[in-house]
């Protein structure tokens, strides 16, 4: 990517990170400073600098918050919101660009994002409506897999509280409009579950958890600790994940499943982060399933007739059938029913 390309993708903060002023604030800095572009230049392909490069910097100030800009990280306690971050956030990143550089270059954006839970919830509840049977279900870019453990969580949506009632977990998402779900504790029988990722996330180790943390916007605190208690279900019973592109990967899990068996196929904000090159291969691999399976496959994610920052939640048979079931944000803070 050019610098002038990368310097028009970090002047895109304010709309990109709408909801994070900081963010909003600190992409303006990088868009006008060559030296912080160049850091930012070091992102594998496909992976979105500015979160990359704003997610670096969090998980170094998280380790060691010795530093003066960590008084403007509401994550760390700080928040000032007058006053000029940009002294502050250049130094830092002049200062440790060596450590910055390798997370760039090693890390992925893997934000796990509870909240999509909900999603999932009412794709299933949709998949409970076709079939008896039971399903397998596989999520494409699990991170740490918190999806995976969707129904161990109580959701307040609709007006009604569904889910596990005890869970320390709470998926509070808001119905705008449309229809609501007639019933998401009605879900199929889940025989087995599985992730695939380019780089499955270990929700027991520390540092990985950490990443996960400063992959979250410093404002969004409330986000970070239903994160923290949705690693802590997950960390108790890791479901089975698998490394590798789920082109490559993806034909060798579903060869494990029992043929003519229903399998769920879901993915949230994962096809937003495949380079468009290899979208085509992507949507292939998932359709190929359905050679040998009763294939359902729900994705999440931000389709290109949406306007600004809008998910849809859509449901695709096997058969070539195909429905929009809601649209909703990208964080899983409200969604609505489509009218369809
Ligand atoms: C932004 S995260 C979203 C994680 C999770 N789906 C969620 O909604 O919270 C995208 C995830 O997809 C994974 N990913 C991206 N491309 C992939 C591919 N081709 N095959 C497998 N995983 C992929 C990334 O490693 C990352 O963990």
């Amino acid at each position: 990517m050019s610098t002038a390309a990368l310097a028009e993708l970090f002047a895109a903060s304010p709309r990109h990170f709408a909801g994070s002023p900081l963010y909003s604030r600190l992409g303006l800095i990088v868009a006008a400073d060559e030296r912080l572009l160049a850091i930012a230049a070091q992102a594998r392909a496909g992976q979105l600098p500015p979160n990359l490069l704003l997610a670096s910097v969090h998980y170094l100030l998280l380790r060691d918050p010795g530093h003066e800009l960590a008084a403007w990280y509401p994550s760390l306690g700080g928040g000032v919101v007058t006053g000029d971050p940009g002294p502050a956030f250049t130094d830092f990143c002049l200062g440790r660009r060596e450590e910055i550089g390798g997370l760039m270059r090693h890390r992925l954006v893997q934000s796990n994002v509870v909240k999509r839970s909900a999603a999932l919830r009412v794709g299933m509840a949709a998949v409970a409506a076709m079939t008896t049977e039971p399903v397998t279900l596989i999520e494409v870019g699990c991170s740490a897999g918190v999806h995976l453990r969707f129904d161990d969580y109580r959701y307040e949506l609709a007006g009604r509280t569904w889910g596990r009632a005890s869970s320390p977990v709470v998926v509070s998402t808001a119905w705008r409009e449309g229809e609501a779900p007639a019933d998401l504790d009605r879900l199929p029988v889940i025989t087995d579950r599985l992730g695939i990722d380019l780089d499955p996330i270990d929700a027991t180790d520390p540092g990985e958890r950490l990443w996960l943390r400063a992959l979250i916007w410093p404002e969004n605190t409330a986000q970070a600790a239903l994160q923290d208690e949705a690693l802590r279900v997950v960390a108790d019973d890791p479901p089975r994940t698998f490394a590798g592109d789920v082109v490559d990967v993806l034909p060798e899990v579903v060869a494990g499943v029992p043929r003519g068996t229903p399998v769920v196929v879901f993915h949230s904000a994962t096809r937003l982060h495949v380079p468009a090159d290899r979208r085509e291969a992507f949507d292939a691999a998932i359709a190929s399933v359905a050679a040998g399976h009763q294939l359902f496959h729900l994705s999440y994610e931000a389709p290109e007739d949406l306007e600004g920052l809008a998910f849809a939640l859509e449901l695709r048979r096997g058969d070539g059938w195909t429905h929009r079931l809601a649209v909703g944000d990208g964080h899983g803070e409200w969604m609505s029913g489509t009218g369809a």
